[in-house]
């Protein structure tokens, strides 16, 4: 079976691409209150729908609101106070959510075990690809997930998981003196052998 299609044409993404496109995505506080194109949003979110999922079941869900929508207070709302400080300057707030139960299963609710892990691909797909757009996408734990669920009328099948935002960079000024400080895109990470390991538990590979 031909696994290729030889009629398209593969662009290499070389170690160095990908690097500069991880060392490029962080999570800002600071965005441009502005409007992004449809398309980019559909692409963004397009990039996620890639990521593997258990039984390809797909559990993501997300509820996307601008600033002109309707309902963005509602949403706004479920957020903590500390994310309310800043999760305002984005045009763009979103909540992902993921399906707990698989789909494929008619007759009884069978518990999708890993539906937060497969989340969770997604959205770092997506926060890739809008890297590549010069978007930023900050996600937030710091909100009710019992409020999404009721201002909006969702089903307990799905649980809200993260609020992000998306935008375009801001200049800083949107925000506290004490969250300007804190604004910078280099975050340490533990080093590998903290957390691969071989043989034995703790043991670095
Ligand atoms: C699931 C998740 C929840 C997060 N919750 C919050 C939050 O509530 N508020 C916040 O300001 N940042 C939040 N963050 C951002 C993290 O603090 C940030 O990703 C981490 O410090 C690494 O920094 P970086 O993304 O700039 O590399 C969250 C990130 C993730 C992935």
């Amino acid at each position: 079976m031909e696994l290729v299609q030889e009629n398209v044409e593969i662009e290499t993404l070389t170690q160095k691409q990908f690097n500069k496109l991880q060392e490029k995505r962080w999570s800002p506080r600071s965005f441009k209150d502005k409007e992004i194109s449809r398309d980019k949003i559909l692409q963004i979110f397009d990039a996620g729908r890639k990521a593997p999922s258990s039984y390809n079941e797909q559990p993501w869900r997300f509820l996307l609101l601008s600033k002109d929508d309707e309902y963005y207070d509602k949403l706004f709302d479920c957020m903590v106070e500390f994310n309310q400080s800043w999760a305002g300057n984005a045009h763009y707030l979103a909540v992902s959510f993921g399906k707990k139960y698989f789909s494929r299963e008619k007759s009884e609710k069978k518990p999708n075990r890993h539906y937060m892990y497969d989340v969770g691909a997604f959205m770092y797909g997506a926060t890739l690809m809008a890297a590549t757009m010069n978007l930023y996408i900050h996600q937030m734990a710091g909100f009710s997930p019992e409020k999404v669920l009721e201002n909006f009328s969702i089903s307990s099948d799905y649980e809200p998981i993260s609020m992000f935002v998306i935008g375009e960079l801001g200049d800083g000024t949107d925000l506290t003196e004490e969250l300007e400080e804190k604004e910078s895109p280099y975050s340490s990470r533990k080093s590998l052998n903290e957390f691969l390991f071989s043989n034995e538990w703790e043991k670095p590979f």
